[in-house]
């Protein structure tokens, strides 16, 4: 215990961490905190970081001035977009002045909040000298300098994420966070049970249940064994997941080495993220529930849960309730009006192919609707009861009546065959409630997942420079403890000045002002494109981006309501959809700014003798992926409701890419979706579905019409109304006309396919191939909406076709 008491224990000169732009001194550079020292919340350079490079170890900022301390991948390090691995004090955070970790002398590990009280230790204690290291296993150990024991080690004490090589045992568990921005422990676990089982539970403030394995299966059934008793599960640095309850699982990219991370997440879901390096996106690379509805309380009480693939879940609240929290789902939902408990007279409301699990006062076989009333209206606290089929293909397909306490686990399904039925007073508005009404948002944060990848911006590069100049200060301590503060003041309050925009700085996507896009455009002199919403030029922007802008005509909206709808349109991200770069709000001037693209419009390339029987198909599967993206993700009103030649662009390959999305929406707002108004700014005559003509209800189906309509035009080469086809004025639609050549075809001869195409466009095709880009379109244009396939049916459909020859 001779070690002389030291203070300074950063290498400030010679180990500036990551802030260093020559990284190539990382593996010499990494810091140990040794006995008597400690890392200051006040001191962004003071971080521990892997020999490796690849974890850092610091203060993590996760809320106003609260700080808890972590380990994070170093990359991306952009501080709100960090992959935290690890914390210390997630339910205790701390103040952002005055607080640090501290290695005590008697080899303790400390966290004092703002100088006082000790929120987290690691409560160890040693004769000898330790010091604290970041393995590169990403593995915090506190370790005695001369036999180098373990203390203590991060790895014994997961928060909601098992790194590689950290095992899962009788003594550790997984808690998932209470959100996705709030890192406070949340509600669900992953630990082994009493019976030596792995298992996920939902833990809640009132009930709690296990729900992986299926809760109904017995642990042999589930392939579980409870037999040994060593309780241990392991991740390898390959994707092999096992567990001594004979659970295994191999990831999807399983044998090669990534970085990796299995996560209980916010939702309940447990994951398995692999990225191939640093600059990579995590992908999910394995998880435990495909149909995340089937998690416990996915949606909180009182609510019912809707699985949209490729997005996820979302929920909504049962008629006669009201979200409790709107920034936090897991706390379902509340009835909006209290009524007395006793109230006599009430009706049940039919929720078709709703399904509340458990919480039943017993189930009665064989019952009628009116015998399962009589049941739940016997007891006051009855909430209702679903009626439904146990045994789906038995011979005495009888249904069954289960009555409920609780409204928990809801969730909806076409496929579920059964029905529930909710108690409500018989004064209640709901009664004439339909089940379209269930209207299925999106919880906030999950949209999250929608964002686009991190492009570096000014605010990364202001943070390197703080990083910089707190290393050059570090040398005078005194001075460096005034200017760091000063410098912290004076970045807040520029970060303050541009908070409004700072979400969308940190996807990429910026606002511009009216003059800097006025000079981007030499004053709107060169006209590219002219649409119903407004007047495209071409810009050439600061970072001599070539962009197209568009200027829209109804610049009458509100500002908040336009940059929220920016703010979404902005955030879908698909190869198939025109990428949108930013856009301005000054004074009244909207405009928005996108990409540019090398080939222009389909439109003006439709009769181009470039535009071969390959490429065609290629932008007919493009066109699909981008309105299936459209239609499918969470933001199922992005309808596009023009789908024509004039708004598929084409990128220097031939790609297509949709523009013009997202506009219905974004000029509506405020206004009842009307059809007649809408159709008044939407849609073009020759594309447009029958819906619109007969005033019925607008899906996304028109933009199925839509498209169907324009494929055919690319393969007849024919416009959609067919009144400019070389003098024969015929009286029907490019629709009409098609579909007469085929049914005469089996008649006549099986030429049909020849009869139609565009011979301009050469006889270099797999006729097979056609006939089945025909057949798709076919169907695309079915007269009722409800016998054409969906956008993501399309893409599958051709596909299939493309595969096969
Ligand atoms: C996180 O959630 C907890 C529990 O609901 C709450 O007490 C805390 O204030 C939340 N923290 C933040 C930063 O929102
Ligand atoms: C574990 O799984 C393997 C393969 O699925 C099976 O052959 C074996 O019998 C299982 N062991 C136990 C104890 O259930
Ligand atoms: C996966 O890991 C387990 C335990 O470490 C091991 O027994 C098993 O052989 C591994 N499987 C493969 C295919 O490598
Ligand atoms: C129990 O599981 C551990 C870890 O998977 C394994 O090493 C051990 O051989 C198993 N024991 C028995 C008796 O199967
Ligand atoms: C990550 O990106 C940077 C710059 O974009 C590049 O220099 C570096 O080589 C990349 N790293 C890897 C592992 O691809
Ligand atoms: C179900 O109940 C009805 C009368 O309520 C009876 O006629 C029928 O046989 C029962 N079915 C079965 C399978 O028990």
């Amino acid at each position: 215990m001779a070690t002389p008491f030291i203070l300074i224990v950063f290498c400030l000169i010679t180990s500036p961490p990551s802030a260093s732009s020559s990284s190539s001194t990382h593996h010499n550079d990494y810091i140990t905190l040794n006995e008597g020292s400690s890392l200051s919340v006040e001191r962004p350079d003071h971080v521990l970081i892997s020999p490796n490079a690849i974890f850092t170890a610091g203060f993590y900022p996760v809320g106003e001035n609260a700080y808890s301390f972590a380990i994070w991948f170093t990359e991306p390090s952009c501080s709100n977009c960090r992959t935290v691995v690890w914390m210390a004090n997630r339910d205790a955070p701390i103040n952002g002045r005055n607080s640090k970790l501290s290695l005590l002398k008697t080899g303790n590990l400390i966290l004092t909040d703002a100088g006082k009280s000790v929120v987290w230790a690691s409560n160890t204690f040693s004769l000898s000298s330790s010091s604290l290291q970041l393995y590169d296993t990403g593995n915090l150990v506190l370790i005695t300098t001369t036999n180098r024991v373990i203390l203590w080690q991060s790895f014994d004490a997961p928060t909601d994420t098992l790194l590689p090589l950290q095992p899962l045992n009788r003594d550790s568990l997984l808690v998932s966070s209470r959100s996705l921005t709030n890192f406070s422990s949340g509600f669900y676990k992953l630990a082994f049970d009493d019976d030596n089982v792995l298992r996920l539970v939902y833990d809640g403030p009132e009930v709690s249940s296990a729900f992986w394995p299926a809760h109904w299966l017995l642990s042999r059934e589930a392939g579980r064994s409870s037999y040994n008793s060593s309780r241990i599960a392991l991740l390898d640095a390959f994707g092999n997941f096992t567990s001594s309850d004979n659970f295994t699982f191999f990831s999807a990219d399983y044998g090669v080495q990534l970085q990796r991370r299995l996560t209980l997440d916010f939702d309940g879901n447990l994951r398995l993220y692999s990225r191939e390096n640093e600059n990579g996106s995590w992908v999910i690379s394995w998880q435990a529930f495909a149909q995340p509805c089937k998690i416990h309380a996915a949606c909180g009480p009182n609510s019912v849960c809707k699985y949209v693939p490729s997005f996820g879940r979302k929920c909504s609240c049962l008629p006669g309730y009201k979200i409790k929290n709107p920034a936090d789902w897991s706390l379902g939902c509340e009835p909006e009006i209290l009524v007395s408990s006793v109230e006599t007279e009430v009706i049940f409301i039919r929720l078709p192919h709703v399904e509340m699990y458990g919480y039943d006062f017993g189930y009665f076989e064989n019952y009628t609707l009116e015998m399962c009333k009589e049941v739940c209206l016997r007891r006051y606290d009855c909430k209702g009861f679903a009626l439904k089929y146990v045994f789906q293909n038995h011979p005495d397909n009888v249904p069954y009546c289960f009555p409920k306490l609780q409204l928990l686990n809801g969730y909806t399904t076409p496929n579920f065959r059964g029905d529930f039925y909710l108690k409500v007073p018989k004064t209640s508005p709901y009664k004439d409630w339909s089940a379209k009404e269930l209207t299925l948002d999106c919880p906030a944060e999950a949209t999250k997942q929608l964002e686009r990848r991190y492009v570096k911006t000014d605010g990364n590069r202001s943070e390197k420079f703080l990083l910089g100049f707190v290393t050059a200060v570090g040398i005078v301590e005194i001075l460096a403890m005034v200017l760091v503060w000063l410098y912290f003041i004076g970045s807040r309050q520029k970060r303050d000045a541009t908070s409004e925009d700072y979400f969308l700085v940190a996807t990429g996507f910026r606002r511009f002002t009216y003059s800097e896009l006025k000079a981007a455009t030499r004053n709107f002199s060169e006209e590219i494109g002219r649409g119903a919403t407004g007047i495209v030029y071409k810009g050439i922007l600061d970072d001599q981006r070539v962009a197209a802008i568009k200027r829209l005509h109804d610049a009458s909206e509100g500002k908040a309501e336009f940059l929220a709808e920016v703010s979404t349109v902005g955030k879908l991200n698909h190869m198939n959809l025109i990428e949108m770069w930013g856009y301005c709000a000054d004074e009244k001037h909207r405009l928005l700014v996108y990409e540019n693209m090398e080939k222009g419009s389909l439109a003006k390339n439709l009769s181009s003798m470039e535009l071969d029987w390959k490429k065609r198909f290629k932008i007919a599967l493009g066109t699909a992926k981008g309105l299936a993206y459209l239609h499918e993700e969470c933001l199922e009103w992005v309808l596009h409701c023009d789908v024509k030649p004039q708004n598929i662009l084409l990128d220097a390959n031939y790609e297509p890419k949709l523009s013009d999305f997202g506009l219905s929406r974004l000029l509506s707002r405020g206004h009842e979706l009307h059809k007649s108004s809408f159709s008044m700014i939407r849609g073009t005559r020759g594309y447009m579905a029958p819906e619109w003509i007969f005033n019925l209800p607008i899906t996304s189906k028109v933009d199925v019409y839509s498209y169907g309509v324009v494929v055919l035009e690319m393969v007849t080469g024919r416009s959609p109304s067919m009144a400019d086809n070389g003098g024969e004025v015929e009286h029907k639609t490019l629709v009409e006309w098609v579909k007469e050549k085929k049914h005469g075809a089996s008649a006549r001869s099986s030429y049909w396919v020849e009869e139609i195409t565009n011979p301009a466009t050469g006889t270099d095709y797999d006729r097979k191939k056609l006939e089945g880009l025909i057949g798709v379109a076919l169907k695309c244009v079915e007269e009722s909406k409800d016998a054409r396939p969906t956008m993501n049916q399309v893409v599958e459909m051709l596909l299939e076709i493309e595969n096969h020859h």
